[in-house]
């Protein structure tokens, strides 16, 4: 078989990192083209390749300009991007791994998905949690009937505190309106497995949230706009910029030019660049004195239009991700916060007998395992099956139903719960 070959439109934090993946996987894939008007990114994946090997663009239109050249085009580029390029590439015959979300409405999502059905071209969204061991167990055991007929699921996504502030106060998700509503930018992972675990579409969804911590009114006394301005609780805020100096340095990867290396082994950016980058940059802002307006809580409930119910909590304030499935013969639970505190990851309890069963979740000491749980390595990994050969994707947008259930949970929200 000869490799996939892949071109990759946006080489930022997501667009590197299934660059890295596939690079690795070379008897499989060959990235044959980059995309992207920041040279060091190029630069960073072209060095990854075979010399020679790789077509370097500085713009969108220049890709486009010539045509098909690859057989999968993955486009990580952000997420008001999304829809146009998609659309351009559909035009092209392009099959998609497309970041998430495919696109900034749903309307915008179904024309996606209508066209890609037109042209016969797949669209793989970067559903990354689908393809994680954990997620994937859960899947696994749902096929084997053991939980009867599933009733009810229940989900929850804690983003941790500090994350929200990294992403969602200070960083390129704090505004709904230039990139995407919280549910949909961080949850539509969430929204996905709720669909995919439950076979089914959501029929009717009432969603509740706010933004009620990331605001001027919570600012301590006497707080200055940015940490490095002498803050005087500095040494007791869980946001206190200098983290990233230390502990939160990893963060910086995905926004500090240069630091994607960045660990405490001295790799990457010193301690004296990050001092200059809090200093002048939006990861040095007060999370209390910001321009976000996204949600720091939500939760959605939701009937589906098989009669299954669910309900999905996000929280600032809660670390990982955990949930439940009901079924009339039993229920299965798992999750990292389980995990964390002594407790099997995932575990089925019996209602016939009310006896404890751990189910086992791959452990596997890949080192692309790492990140999303796995989740990165898995879709690169799945991807020459999905586009190619007897198992390959249907026509059109997969995962459109998790996308419809988090923009009908924010059209609610918006409506004051209002059922969507
Ligand atoms: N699947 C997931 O779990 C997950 C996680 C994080 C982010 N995301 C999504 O992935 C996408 C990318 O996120 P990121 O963190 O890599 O962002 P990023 O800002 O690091 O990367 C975007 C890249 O696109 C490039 N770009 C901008 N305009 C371009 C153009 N016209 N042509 C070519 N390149 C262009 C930028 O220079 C940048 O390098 C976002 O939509 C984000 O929401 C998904």
């Amino acid at each position: 078989m000869k490799p996939m070959r892949l071109a990759i439109l946006g080489c930022g934090s997501r667009g590197r990192t299934y660059a890295r993946i596939a690079a690795k996987l070379n008897d499989r894939y060959e990235i044959i083209a980059v995309a992207d008007p920041d040279q060091a990114k190029t630069s960073t994946v072209v060095n990854l390749c075979e010399a020679g090997g790789v077509n370097v663009f500085d713009s969108d239109e220049a890709l486009f300009a010539e045509g098909k050249i690859a057989d999968v085009l993955i486009i990580a580029t952000q997420d008001a991007q999304h829809y146009s390029h998609a659309m351009q590439a559909l035009d092209l015959g392009y099959d998609i791994l497309l970041e998430k979300p495919a696109a900034e409405t749903l309307e915008r999502c179904e024309q996606l998905d209508a066209k890609a059905r037109e042209k016969g071209c797949r669209i793989a969204p970067c559903f990354v949690l689908r393809y994680t061991p954990f997620y994937r167990a859960v899947r696994e055991f749902i096929d084997s009937g053991r939980l009867g007929r599933i009733m009810n699921i229940r989900a929850s996504e804690g983003v941790d505190a500090f994350h929200q502030a990294h992403s969602y106060v200070r960083g390129h998700w704090a505004n709904a309106a230039k990139s995407s509503p919280m549910i949909v930018a961080k949850c539509s992972h969430d929204t996905d497995l709720m669909c995919w675990f439950a076979d089914s579409s959501p029929k009717r969804v009432s969603s509740f949230g706010r933004l009620d911590w990331f605001k001027p009114e919570n600012a301590p006394a006497g707080a200055p706009k940015r940490c490095t301005d002498g803050c005087p609780v500095a040494g007791d805020c869980i946001y206190d910029a200098h983290r990233y100096i230390n502990e939160t340095r990893n963060y910086l990867r995905m926004v500090m030019p240069g630091a994607e290396a960045s660990s405490r082994s001295g790799e990457g950016v010193s301690d004296e660049q990050i001092l200059e980058f809090i200093r002048t940059s939006p990861w040095g802002r007060c999370v209390y004195h910001c321009d976000n307006d996204v949600v720091d809580h939500q939760v959605l409930a939701v009937e589906m239009e098989n009669g299954i119910t669910a309900s999905l909590t996000m929280t600032a304030f809660d670390c990982n991700r955990s949930i439940e499935i009901h079924g009339t013969r039993g229920s299965l639970r798992g999750g990292e916060p389980y995990r964390e505190g002594g407790a099997a990851e995932l575990w089925f309890r019996d209602h016939r007998d009310g006896k404890f069963e751990k189910v086992p979740v791959e452990q596997t000491s890949n080192d692309g395992y790492a990140s999303h749980g796995g989740g990165d390595f898995g879709i690169i990994d799945a991807l020459d099956r999905q586009f190619a050969g007897p198992n390959a994707l249907e026509p059109g947008l997969m995962g459109i139903e998790g996308h419809r259930l988090a923009y009908l949970a924010e059209e609610s929200r918006l409506a004051g719960g209002e059922p969507r």
